[in-house]
C-alpha cells in the first residue's frame, strides 16, 4: 500500500516538475523572442523604447547626441522664400530684424517658459517631427493634461490668415498667450507671471532691449519676437514646385504627375487646398465642415473605438468599456465655438498641405495615422450629415488614383527642411539650471 502511495506521490511529482520545466522554456522562449523583437525596432535613435511592446513603433525623435546643430542664415527665408512659395507678409508694426528673430528662437525652445519648468513650444511642436507632434493624436501640456486638439506645424505659419484649427487668432503676435495660459498646455497662471519670470531670468539680460529699442520683455514684445522667429520657417522648393514651378521636367515621378491631375481634376481637392499660378500654399483660408467632426462628437455607428495607449501603441476597446471609465469624450464643434452659429458647427480650417508627408496624424483631432486613411476619407464623401460641405462627396477613385495623390503629397517636403531642423538643434534650450532663481520657493515671481 506505501509503495503504491510513494509511487503515485512521484508519479505526480514528475508531471508538476516537468509542466514547470515547459512552463519555463516556453516563456523564457518567449521572452527572448520578444527582446529579439525589441532590438530590430526599439533602438536606434530616439530614446529606449523598450516596454512600449509594439512591434511595428518607430520615432523620428532623435536623442540628444545625435543632433547635429548648425545654425542658418534665417533671416533668408524670409527675404527670399524658397520656390513655390509667395513675398512672405509681415506685419507693418513688427518688422522682422535678426535680433527679433533671434531672441524669439531663445523664447521658443525656453522650457522655463511654461509653470514647472517643463513645456517649451517645441515640446509640442517638435522640430524634427515636422514641428508638430507625429506621436500623440491629441496634444498634452505640463502634468499630462490633455487637449482634445493635434498640433499643427508651425512650418509656414507666417502665411497664416487664421490660426488653430478653428480660426479664433488672426496673428502670431497674438497667438501665443493661447498656449502660454492654457491649462492644458504651459499652464503659466497670469500674463504677468510669464514677463517677470522672463525679466528673472538672467540668459535674457539686454536682449528684449536690443531687439526692440530699448523696450524690455511685455506681452507685446514676447509675441513680436517668437512671431519673426516663426516667420522664418518657411520650407518649400520641394520636388513638386520644382517641377510645377521651376518647370524642371524630372524633378518628380510619374506617379507624382498623375496624382497632381486627380487634386486638380476628379478629386476637386484644389478647390479647397488652391494652386495659384505662381505660388501655392493649399489653403483658402476659410473653415469646412467634412463630417469628421460631426462623426466624433454625434457618434458613429461603430461599437469600438481606437484608444491610444502610448505612442504607437494602440487598442480597439469595446465603447461600454470605455464609458464605464471615462468622463463624457471631448467634444469639438470647430468654428461654432469662435461664433455660436449653429451653421458652423464642425467647420474646421482648411490647413496647408507643404510638408504634410512629416506632419502626422491628421485632421484636427489626429484621428488619422496615415495620408492613406485621408484618402479614403476623401473618397467616401467625408461623412454625410445635415451641414456636410458641398464641395465634399464621394470620388470613385481608383486604387492607383490613391496612390498617385498620396505620392503628389508626398512630392510637397521642403528641401530646406533639414537646414531648418539643423538650425533648431543649434538654438540653446531653456533649462532650469542653478543661476535661475528657485521659482516655486523663493518668491520671486509673484
Ligand atoms: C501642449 C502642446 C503645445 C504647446 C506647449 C504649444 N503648442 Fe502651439 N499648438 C498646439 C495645439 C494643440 C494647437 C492647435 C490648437 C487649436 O486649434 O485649438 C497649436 C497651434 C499653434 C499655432 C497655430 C498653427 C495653425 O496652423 O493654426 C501656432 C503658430 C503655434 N501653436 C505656436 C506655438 C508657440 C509659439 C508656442 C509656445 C509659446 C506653442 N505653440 C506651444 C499645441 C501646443
Ligand atoms: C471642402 C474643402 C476641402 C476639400 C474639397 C478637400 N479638403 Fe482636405 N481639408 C479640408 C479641411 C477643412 C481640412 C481639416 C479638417 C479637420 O481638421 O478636421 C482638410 C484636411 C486635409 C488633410 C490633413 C492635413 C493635416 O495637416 O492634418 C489632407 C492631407 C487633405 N485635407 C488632403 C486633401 C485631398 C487630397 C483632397 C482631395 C481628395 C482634399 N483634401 C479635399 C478641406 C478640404
Amino acid at each position: 500500500m506505501i509503495s503504491v502511495k510513494k509511487n503515485i506521490f512521484r508519479f505526480i511529482n514528475f508531471c508538476l516538475l516537468s509542466l514547470v520545466v515547459i512552463i519555463f522554456v516556453y516563456a523564457n522562449n518567449f521572452q527572448s523572442s520578444a527582446i529579439a523583437a525589441n532590438e530590430k525596432h526599439f533602438y536606434g535613435p530616439g530614446d529606449n523604447k523598450q516596454g512600449y511592446e509594439s512591434i511595428d513603433y518607430v520615432t523620428n525623435t532623435l536623442d540628444l547626441q545625435k543632433r547635429v546643430g548648425k545654425q542658418a542664415d534665417l533671416l533668408e527665408f524670409y527675404r527670399n522664400p524658397p520656390l513655390g512659395l509667395p513675398p512672405a507678409p509681415v506685419p507693418a508694426y513688427n518688422p522682422l530684424t535678426e535680433e527679433k528673430v533671434s531672441l524669439g528662437r531663445i523664447l521658443f525652445f525656453d522650457r522655463r517658459l511654461s509653470i514647472n519648468d517643463t513645456f517649451s513650444c517645441a515640446i509640442c511642436h517638435i522640430p524634427e517631427q515636422g514641428f508638430t507632434n507625429n506621436e500623440i493624436q491629441t496634444a498634452i501640456g505640463v502634468e499630462g493634461r490633455s487637449g482634445k486638439r493635434n498640433a499643427p506645424t508651425v512650418y509656414n505659419s507666417g502665411y497664416l490668415k487664421m490660426m488653430f484649427h478653428d480660426g479664433r487668432e488672426d496673428s502670431l503676435e497674438q497667438q501665443v498667450w493661447a498656449p502660454f495660459l492654457a491649462r492644458n498646455e504651459m499652464a503659466n497662471p497670469s500674463i504677468g507671471y510669464v514677463i517677470n519670470k522672463i525679466k528673472a531670468i538672467p540668459d535674457y539680460d539686454g536682449l528684449f532691449e536690443k531687439a526692440f529699442d530699448g523696450r524690455g520683455p511685455t506681452m507685446e514684445t514676447v509675441g513680436m519676437a517668437l512671431a519673426s522667429y516663426q516667420r522664418t520657417l518657411n520650407a518649400a522648393d520641394s520636388p513638386f514646385d520644382r517641377w510645377h514651378f521651376g518647370k524642371q521636367q524630372d524633378a518628380v515621378s510619374e506617379s507624382v504627375k498623375r496624382g497632381f491631375e486627380v487634386f486638380t481634376g476628379k478629386g476637386q481637392c484644389s478647390v479647397c487646398h488652391l494652386i495659384h499660378e505662381d505660388y501655392a500654399l493649399f489653403a483658402d483660408n476659410q473653415l469646412h465642415n467634412t463630417g469628421l467632426g460631426y462623426e466624433t462628437s454625434m457618434g458613429s455607428n461603430s461599437t469600438t473605438t481606437r484608444v491610444q495607449l502610448a505612442p504607437g501603441v494602440f487598442a480597439d476597446l469595446d465603447n461600454k468599456i470605455i464609458r464605464s471609465v471615462s468622463k463624457a469624450k471631448l467634444n469639438d464643434v470647430g468654428r461654432y465655438e469662435v461664433t455660436e452659429n449653429p451653421n458652423d458647427r464642425w467647420k474646421f480650417l482648411t490647413p496647408m498641405l507643404r510638408n504634410v508627408a512629416l506632419t502626422a496624424p491628421y485632421m484636427h483631432d489626429g484621428s488619422m495615422q496615415s495620408l492613406r486613411e485621408v484618402m479614403e476619407f476623401y473618397n467616401q464623401g467625408g461623412v454625410e450629415n445635415e451641414l456636410l460641405s458641398p464641395l465634399i462627396k464621394p470620388l470613385d477613385l481608383s486604387d492607383q488614383e490613391i496612390d498617385d495623390v498620396i505620392e503628389f503629397l508626398k512630392s510637397l517636403t521642403g528641401s530646406n527642411i533639414g537646414t531648418l531642423v539643423a538650425d533648431a538643434f543649434a538654438a540653446p534650450i531653456g533649462n532650469i539650471s542653478k543661476d535661475d532663481p528657485n521659482w516655486a520657493h523663493d518668491n520671486q515671481i509673484k
